[in-house]
C-alpha cells in the first residue's frame, strides 16, 4: 500500500532521473499534522471588492501572514483570488492575471483558492457566463499547478458572506493540509448556518459519531481521524470483522457495534446504542461499502441486489429512521462515502456506480430534510486511494489509475477522512447537498 515511486522521485538523483527521462514527477504531500500552523509562507489576496478586503481582514486573526499586493520574487504559501462581485467575464481580466503573475512564486504544496458566486442564482446572462468561468479556470488552473500545489474554489449563494462560518472554514480546509489530495474542486457554501469550533485542534469535541465499516480500510482512518478530533466513537461493521472492528474500538477509546448495517432495524440499533452509552448521537458517517464487479452482459441478480442493499439500500433506511428519531435532531450531521465510479462510470462497476450514484442524489434530496433541525447531509467521492483494495489491482493498472490525477499518485485513507471529518464539524454546517471529490483531480473521464 506504499507508493514507492513517489518516495524515490521526490527528491536528489531520483527526481533529476524523471526529470530527464519526462517521467510523472509526484512529490510527498504536505499532510496536516495537529500543532502545525495551517499554511506556512504569505498568503496574498487578491481581487479588490469589499469582500477581498473583509477576507484578508479576517485571515489575520488567524495569525497569516497576509499580503494584498505580491512582493517580487517573494515565495508564497497561498493565493486566495476573491472574485464575489463578477458581473461579466470581462471582470475576470484583471484579478485573474495578477494572480497569474504571483503564480511562479508558488511554494511547494501551496494552495489557491478562489472565491465566487453560483452562476444559477445569477442575475443576468452576462453574470451567469462570468461566474461559470471561474469553473473551467479553477479546474484549468489545478491541472497547470506543480510540487503538490492544489488549486480548489468556494462558490457561495447569494445570501452568504465572504466571511460567513462555513466560507471560512471551507477556505482553512482548502488552505491546510487537510485537503492535500482535493484538488481541482469546488465546494458550494450553501447557507450562512454553522460556526468556527473553539478549539480548532479538537473541532468535534462533545460529538457523538457513528462510523459503519469501520473494521478496516478507510473507515477505519475515518474514525481515528474523528477521534484526534475530539469525537467520541461508536464504530460499526459486521460480526464476521469483529476482531479487527474491537482493535479500532479500543484505539479511538470508543465503542464497537458489530451490525450489519443491511438489517431492518440497523438504524434503530445505531441510535439505541449511541442513546444508552452516551445520551445523544451527532454524527453518522456511511462508509461501508462493497464491490461485487462484474460486466453488465454477465451480470447476475445475487451481485447487483447485494451491492445496491450495502451501498445504498441500507444508508436510505438507516436516514429514514434518524430523521424520525428524536435523537438526532440537534445540528445532526451525516457524511456518506461515495466514489468517482458514480460520477464517471467504471467498466465493470455497473452495479456499484449505480448504488454510488444513488448516494450523490440522496444526499441532495435528503439536504433539506436535515436542514430543520439545522443538520447537513454530504457526500465524499474518492478517487484511486492506496488501500488492501487497491494493492490487488495488477501492477500496470495500478500504475496508470494511480498517476492519472494532477497530483500523480493515489490518495491515502487519512485524505478521505479529513474531508469527512471537516463536513462533519459545525465549521462545515453551511454546506449540505454537496459532493466534494478527494481524487488529486482525477481524469475521470465524465
Ligand atoms: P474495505 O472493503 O477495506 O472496507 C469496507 C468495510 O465495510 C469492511 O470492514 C466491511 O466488513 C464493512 N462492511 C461491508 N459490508 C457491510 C455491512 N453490510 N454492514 C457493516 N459493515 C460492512 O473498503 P474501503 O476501501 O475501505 O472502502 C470504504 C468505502 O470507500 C466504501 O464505501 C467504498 O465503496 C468507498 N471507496 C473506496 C475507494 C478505494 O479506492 N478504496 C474508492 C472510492 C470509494
Amino acid at each position: 500500500m506504499t507508493d514507492k515511486y513517489t518516495q524515490m522521485v521526490s527528491h536528489g538523483l531520483g527526481r533529476d532521473i524523471a526529470r530527464k527521462l519526462g517521467l510523472p514527477q509526484p512529490v510527498v504531500l504536505r499532510r496536516h499534522q495537529p500543532g502545525q500552523p495551517i499554511i506556512t509562507g504569505p498568503v496574498l489576496v487578491q481581487g479588490s471588492t469589499a469582500g477581498a478586503d473583509a477576507l484578508a481582514a479576517a485571515l489575520l486573526l488567524w495569525d497569516l501572514d497576509v499580503r494584498r499586493h505580491a512582493v517580487p520574487k517573494e515565495k508564497l504559501g497561498a493565493i486566495v483570488l476573491v472574485l464575489d462581485e463578477l458581473s461579466r467575464p470581462e471582470d475576470l481580466e484583471r484579478p485573474v492575471l495578477s494572480a497569474a503573475a504571483s503564480l511562479r512564486d508558488l511554494s511547494p504544496n501551496a494552495r489557491v483558492v478562489t472565491l465566487s458566486r453560483q452562476a444559477a442564482t445569477a442575475g443576468s446572462p452576462a453574470a451567469a457566463a462570468a461566474r461559470q468561468g471561474v469553473d473551467g479556470l479553477l479546474r484549468s488552473l489545478a491541472k497547470e499547478l506543480r510540487s503538490g500545489a492544489t488549486g480548489n474554489g468556494i462558490v457561495l449563494a447569494e445570501d452568504v458572506s465572504v466571511t460567513s462560518a462555513s466560507t471560512l472554514g471551507a477556505l482553512r480546509f482548502f488552505l491546510s493540509g487537510r485537503s492535500a489530495f482535493v484538488d481541482g474542486q469546488f465546494l458550494a457554501v450553501t447557507s450562512a448556518e454553522g460556526h468556527l469550533p473553539e478549539d480548532v485542534d479538537k473541532p468535534l469535541a462533545g460529538k457523538v459519531a457513528v462510523v459503519t465499516g469501520a473494521a478496516r480500510g478507510i473507515g477505519a482512518a475515518i474514525a481515528r481521524t474523528l477521534y484526534r478530533d475530539g469525537a467520541t466513537l461508536i464504530v460499526v461493521d459486521i460480526p464476521a470483522a469483529g476482531d479487527h472492528l474491537a482493535d479500532v474500538a479500543n484505539e479511538v477509546r470508543g465503542t464497537a457495534l458489530q451490525l450489519d448495517i443491511s438489517r431492518e432495524d440497523a438504524g434503530q440499533r445505531i441510535i439505541d446504542h449511541a442513546v444508552e452509552r452516551y445520551g445523544r448521537l451527532d454524527i453518522v458517517i456511511h462508509n461501508a461499502g462493497i464491490t461485487r464487479d462484474k460486466l453488465l452482459a454477465n451480470m447476475d441478480q445475487g451481485r447487483w441486489s447485494s451491492v445496491i442493499g450495502v451501498n445504498i439500500a441500507a444508508q436510505l433506511r438507516i436516514n429514514e429512521a434518524l430523521l424520525g428519531s428524536e435523537h438526532f435532531r440537534d445540528a445532526p450531521r451525516i457524511v456518506s462515502v461515495a466514489s468517482t465510479s458514480g460520477i464517471a462510470g467504471n467498466r465493470g462497476q455497473s452495479n456499484y456506480a449505480a448504488s454510488k450514484g444513488g448516494v450523490m442524489g440522496m444526499v441532495r434530496a435528503t439536504a433539506p430534510l436535515l436542514a430543520v433541525h439545522g443538520g447537513s447531509i454530504n457526500a465524499v467521492a474518492p478517487g484511486f486511494i492506496e488501500t488492501e483494495m487497491t494493492s490487488r489491482i495488477p501492477l500496470a493498472t495500478r500504475e496508470i489509475a494511480r498517476r492519472l490525477n494532477s497530483l500523480q499518485q493515489g490518495g491515502k485513507p487519512a485524505d478521505v477522512a479529513e474531508a469527512i471529518a471537516f463536513l462533519a464539524s459545525d465549521a462545515a454546517g453551511g454546506i449540505s447537498g454537496e459532493v466534494l471529490r478527494v481524487c488529486g483531480q482525477n481524469l475521470v473521464g465524465a
